[in-house]
């Protein structure tokens, strides 16, 4: 494990020096998370290895696993936290002292699942890594209503998170004429609907959720005083979401009530491209093992957009039912993720087999 608790098994290579094909994925999840996002990709990676220990495949170079920390951000945001670190896009002094909801600071959080791995041997932050790949389920309806058990990932959309804090004053619920109130939340209700209207998409191409409010004093007798909602905006065109987020933080400038409006933006992830050498070696892997695919991009951010920065990086996704995730319906068929084990093992074992170190295009 290092500092931020990323967690790795290393699976020897002939030529333990060289840098190691890294797999893996994250095993945190959603307040009402299922138990195929990041799990599937983490226990893909293990299988692999197993697999590979018992035919006796030999790689020249290492092959690690990782599980990550903090991909979500649902607790503590930002998200892909653990690997933004062992990539050198954040740092601890960054993440550490981060609070969540109820208070709780990163450090204590980290320090508790520390102190259950003891045993566990200690590593520093981050090491060079010739090329990354990571299984997941794709969290979409795309792959399973074209037939593919396959998607070989070209890229990530961007996200942009913001927290937008609303400003009144706590006031009688009986006594007080409305022409007095600072209404936090009917503040909050009116600027949401006026960000839905200005980002009306008729492409469906932009994602707008405002997933997570918190009410202060929360009385049902007392006007609030204060709103705090989540923003996520996502899009795979770097131009597109950029207007999106100059729009909303514009219907916040305008508001014209009786309230303060603040705005912080807390992720700015802007879309990125795999490695096409690597995407390319995916497809040859899935037509190999005669499985329909099809090349999407990931509505979901990943931990390979931290991995995108430092090494070649790509995804291999499986369907899941329904195209439903972050619900504890999700799910993924015993075969779909054998079979999307199956391209990622011969994925790590060409690519730790490679005579030269020609990973990028
Ligand atoms: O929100 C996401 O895209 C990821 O599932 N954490
Ligand atoms: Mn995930
Ligand atoms: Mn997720």
């Amino acid at each position: 494990m290092d500092p931020i608790g990323n967690f790795f098994v290393r699976r020897e290579g002939l030529e333990p020096d060289l840098p190691p094909i890294l797999t893996g994925s994250h095993l945190d999840s959603q307040p009402a998370g299922g138990r195929f996002d990041g799990a599937s990709g983490v226990l893909a990676g293990l299988e692999a290895l197993q697999a590979m220990d018992a035919i006796g495949i030999e790689t020249r170079r290492a092959i690690e696993v990782v599980s990550w920390t903090n991909e979500e951000g649902s607790r503590f945001a930002p998200g892909v936290m653990g690997s933004a670190v062992f990539a050198g896009q954040s740092s601890l002094a960054d993440v550490l002292p981060l609070k969540d909801p109820k208070g709780v600071v990163l450090e204590d959080a980290l320090a508790d699942v520390m102190s259950m791995m003891e045993t566990v041997e200690r590593r520093k932050i981050g090491f060079p890594v010739a090329a990354y790949l990571e299984l997941h389920i794709e969290q979409g309806p795309i792959l399973e209503s074209s037939g593919a058990t396959i998607g070989v990932v070209t890229g990530i959309q961007g996200t942009r998170w913001f927290e937008i804090e609303v400003t009144g004053a706590e006031a009688h619920a009986g006594t007080t004429p409305s022409r007095m109130r600072k209404d936090a939340l009917k503040a909050a209700v009116s600027i949401i609907a006026a960000m839905e209207e200005k980002l009306a998409d008729d492409a469906d191409g932009l994602r707008f959720t405002v997933g997570r409010m918190s009410v202060e004093p929360n009385s049902p007798n007392t006007v609030p005083a204060r709103v705090v909602f989540s923003v996520d905006l996502r899009h795979p065109d770097a131009a597109r979401l950029k207007s999106a987020s100059e729009a909303i933080q514009a219907v916040c400038r305008g508001f014209s009530g009786p309230c303060s409006i603040s705005v912080r933006e807390t992720v700015n992830m802007d879309p990125i491209s795999f490695d096409a050498g690597l995407v390319d070696l995916l497809d040859k892997a899935a037509g190999v093992l005669a499985l329909p695919s099809k090349r999407l991009i990931s509505g979901a951010f990943h931990d390979a957009k931290s991995m995108h920065a430092v090494s070649p990086s790509a995804m291999v996704f499986i369907p899941c039912a329904g195209g439903v995730s972050h619900n504890p319906n999700e799910s993924a068929t015993a075969a779909d993720i054998a079979a999307g084990t199956r391209v990622l093992a011969l994925t790590l074992a060409t690519l730790a087999n490679l005579a030269n170190d020609r990973f990028r295009e």
